[in-house]
């Protein structure tokens, strides 16, 4: 491809306005290909799909909620690798959760209160990573149904454990009794892309899935033990059916374990070391898992020196030969922290091209030091080790005694209480701008953030006067913060940061709410999907794009989710600002850094139709086609009611029965040109 020159660097579309349709609205010269659906085949023989709630057989079919995705290029024929190819590839793609009713003909059913065992399956297979092929033809993007390089990972797939937890008692199950083997992967939200051509997935709302009877705290010694801490700072109470009700299955086959496993309450006749039961089955998931996707026959390894929480994503700093490389992650969910995990093992530049992608996984991600952020009100932050043994992570902690490294990475939420830590407003996606190695994570909202309770790093706090539905309290809009790291390396223990973007209607208080000034191009709510996308052949471009996707619940009554692309200034180019909390009759007030204002480099490049979140981004090298996922169009309707027709609304073809289906979708330019400038 020819190389583009911008100079300066600036966005090259018009901004779309806001929108309530069923469809993905784009620029003027842009386009949209849908190209993988929520049912579609990826093997051979497997019939097309009716989209009327009798297809069977998902694991050889797309997934639902189509989430964090990388593009891994192909050679021109064969599974080889190819990192420049710009129109053969693999794309890796989560499939977080379901729209469970729209899967079967009805709606689920559950007669005396048992699943039946066809609809539990569905609703499993559902789940997971996809792995497929897509090839661009002329201007065209399409997948191949038959490529014998696809593959569906699902809750099912046997997987191993690496790192510190490895053979934990914890980590013991009738399936596995030495803890060192699982069955799948659940509630895969984002993604990270390793520089030796390996998938990350990270299981985020894992703990929802299980049923726990009432009787269960009794039975592990009563609340004060360390099973029944941990399980009660995991969220997974007892008396709680677990989502979708997999464990009430009776299935066909006695010996089939796969439904039984979501019930983790200890029954008493099996032995206590775990192993005749499933009593440990949820101490298996929180983790992030790595996958190779060229090798269709590799067994996924889950990473556990990176520690156990509700995983966003995992996103790696910059790769710099002999310094030990930084992986970047969020854990999800209100009042939670940000992490990095850095490698014992310097950066060796010709692993980028390994012969075994997976053991050099073992290299960089099984040994190191895992870091929580604590931010300072004058700027300043530091990484505190979460290492056994140092300070409060030892036998002696009140709260919960620490046995070794394995238990703090196990229970790492409690070791980071501890530490204290900084508690965030919802930790979702991380990204590094290769140009400086500055890391932006999202902070896509906080409903329980007080006035009395916020910082410097969650300054916000407020009802917000214009929104009549949805979250309306605390930080209901969300923030973009980011951080330098001192030195520029990845293995600093100390940074400087601010706050890139504030989100916010540009209608609302600019001195206390929209604190970046967004206006009606930019203006955006809960940010969730980040990353920086860095198209080879483009000269001029000295700050990479910045990719920014929204999960909103606040914003919706004026708008559907969208994209957004920045191109973002640095950490400090801004400014100390003092804003007023209000929430009912609680006023205080708050200091904290706001980046420059964005104006025109902050810029809405596409809106989503009814009911999705925008989530997963990805591109080919040259930028030129950027992949992107609409998840769960029309969450909120069902079988009877449908409330989105997308994407057949999209394509032409959708019919007054229309049910939605998440897909990918590919974004191009008319003119062939590189998309955002
Ligand atoms: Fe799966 Fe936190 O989004
Ligand atoms: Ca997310
Ligand atoms: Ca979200
Ligand atoms: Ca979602």
């Amino acid at each position: 491809d020819s190389t583009v020159t911008v100079n300066p660097a600036v966005l090259g579309f018009t901004a779309v306005p806001k929108s309530q349709t069923d469809l993905v609205t784009v620029p003027a010269g842009y386009e949209v290909t849908v190209l993988y659906r929520l049912g579609d085949p990826i093997a051979s023989g497997v019939a097309a799909f009716a989209n009327d709630g009798t297809d069977t057989n998902y694991a050889q079919r797309a997934g639902d909620h189509h989430d964090g995705m990388t593009y891994f290029g192909l050679s021109a024929s064969g599974s080889a690798p190819d990192a420049s190819n710009n129109t053969r590839g693999l794309l890796a793609l989560n499939h977080e959760n379901i729209n469970q009713s729209y899967l079967h003909v009805g709606g689920a059913t559950a007669p005396g209160g048992i699943r039946p065992e066809s609809e539990a399956q569905k609703e499993i297979d559902c789940h997971g990573v996809s792995v497929v092929e897509v090839t661009r033809t002329g201007s065209t993007w399409a997948y191949a149904p038959t490529s014998s390089l696809n593959r569906r990972i699902t809750p099912s797939t046997p997987m191993t454990f690496n790192g510190p937890v490895r053979g934990n008692a914890w980590l013991k199950t009738a399936f596995s009794t030495a803890g060192t083997d699982g069955r799948g992967t659940i509630n895969n939200c984002a993604n990270g892309a390793m520089p030796w051509g390996t998938y990350l997935t990270n299981e985020e709302n894992w703990a929802g899935y299980f049923k726990r009877a009432t009787g269960d705290v009794a039975a592990r010694g009563g609340a004060g033990t360390k099973q029944n801490v941990s399980l009660a700072r995991y969220g997974i109470p007892e008396n709680r059916p677990g989502n979708y009700g997999w464990a009430t299955v009776v299935p066909a086959s006695a010996s089939n374990t796969l439904f039984r496993r979501w019930d983790i309450t200890v029954d008493p006749t099996k032995p206590a070391d775990g192993t005749g039961d499933f009593r440990f089955e949820a101490f298996q998931f929180g983790w992030v898992l790595e996958i190779d996707p060229y090798t269709a026959a590799s067994v996924p390894r889950k990473r556990t020196a990176l520690g156990r929480m509700n995983h966003e994503g995992c996103t790696a700093g910059r790769m710099i030969a002999g310094v030990k490389p930084a992986f970047y992650m969020g854990d999800d969910a209100q009042n939670e922290y940000i992490y990095k995990f850095v490698s014992n093992t310097p950066w060796v530049a010709a692993d980028a091209t390994p012969t075994d992608r997976l053991a050099t996984g073992d290299k960089y991600l099984d040994a190191g030091t895992l870091y929580v952020a604590k931010f300072a009100a004058d700027g300043s932050g530091t990484w505190l080790p979460l290492t056994f043994g140092t300070g409060p992570l030892t036998a002696a902690n009140p709260t919960y005694a620490f046995a070794d490294q394995a238990d703090v990475l196990m229970n790492v939420r409690l070791a980071a209480d501890a530490l204290g830590a900084t508690k965030m407003d919802r930790p979702e996606w991380t990204a590094i701008n290769p140009a400086n190695g500055e890391m932006y994570c999202t902070l896509t909202n906080n409903s329980s953030r007080t006035v009395a309770n916020t910082d410097t790093a969650n300054p916000r706090a407020y009802t917000d006067p214009k929104t009549t539905g949805g979250q309306t309290n605390g930080n209901a809009n969300g923030h973009i913060i980011r951080l330098r790291e001192t030195g520029d390396t990845t293995e600093a223990t100390a940074f400087t940061w601010d706050i890139y973007a504030f989100g916010s209607g540009s209608d609302l208080n600019a001195t206390n709410i929209n604190l970046s000034g967004l206006d009606a191009t930019n203006d955006f709510s809960s940010p969730d999907g980040l990353w920086f996308g860095i198209p080879t052949n483009v000269t001029g471009l000295n700050t990479p794009i910045l990719w920014i996707e929204t999960d909103d619940g606040a914003y919706t009554d004026v708008t559907n989710c969208m994209l957004l692309a920045a191109i973002p200034g640095k950490v400090g180019d801004g400014t100390t600002k003092t804003i007023t909390n209000t929430i009912g009759g609680a006023t205080g007030t708050q200091s904290t850094r706001v980046g420059k204002a964005p104006g025109t480099t902050l810029r809405r490049i596409l809106v989503g139709p009814k009911e999705c979140e925008l989530t997963g981004i990805t591109s080919t090298p040259d930028g030129r086609s950027l992949f992107v996922n609409i998840q769960h169009p029309g969450e909120n309707g069902n079988p009877a009611a449908i409330s989105s027709s997308w994407p057949a609304t999209q394509t032409g073809a959708a019919t007054g029965s229309s049910r939605p289906r998440s897909a990918t979708i590919v974004i191009t330019k008319t003119d062939g040109g590189v998309v955002g400038i």
